[in-house]
């Protein structure tokens, strides 16, 4: 049985939002929706706060924010430790933020994407594993204040930062 999945949007994403969850429902997969639950204007951070808060306290692997952009659901949604939402348009962004990024949400551009762009996406970002090896490490520096001071470069050695 797959993984529960938590999924919210404001009025910009909320007829895709919609779509998305009947056909993960069809998947399998047990979604919790965390609304907004019409097409009435409404503010994305309400929506996106509660989902990275779950997704941060470990109370769900995963999340899907949907907005215009997917850019405002993603600001909020970063603010909270252990969260790693990405931006996805194509299925090879979300590969990648998959792979690379280990992204546990994934914010929609819902103004910018039909219906079968949007299931690409999530399919692939669903389905696809993190690679782990040498992402570990950028990954624990994400959270890091103190990273680029403290760390050594990979190689050892001093080196510029614009070279990086
Ligand atoms: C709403 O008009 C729009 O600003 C919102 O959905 C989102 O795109 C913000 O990032």
């Amino acid at each position: 049985m797959p993984e529960p999945i938590l999924i919210a949007s404001d009025h910009a994403g909320y007829a895709l939002k919609q779509r998305l969850e009947c056909w993960l429902r069809e998947r399998g997969y047990t979604v919790r929706d965390l609304g907004t639950n019409s097409d009435a204007s409404t503010d994305y951070a309400d929506y996106a706060h509660p989902l990275a808060q779950q997704v941060s306290d470990g109370m769900a692997q995963r999340g899907v924010l949907l907005c215009g952009t997917g850019l405002g659901m993603s600001y909020v949604a970063n603010r909270y430790p252990h969260v790693r939402a990405a931006v996805a348009w194509t299925p090879e962004i979300a590969e990648l933020a998959r792979r690379h990024n280990d992204a546990n949400v994934l914010a929609l551009p819902a103004r910018f994407l039909s219906e079968e762009q949007a299931r690409q996406i999530l399919e692939k970002w669903l389905d696809t594993p993190f690679d782990g090896g040498r992402h570990e490490r950028r990954i624990e520096k994400i959270e890091r204040e103190d990273a680029n001071a403290a760390s050594a470069p990979n190689d050892g050695r001093a080196q510029p930062t614009e070279t990086r």
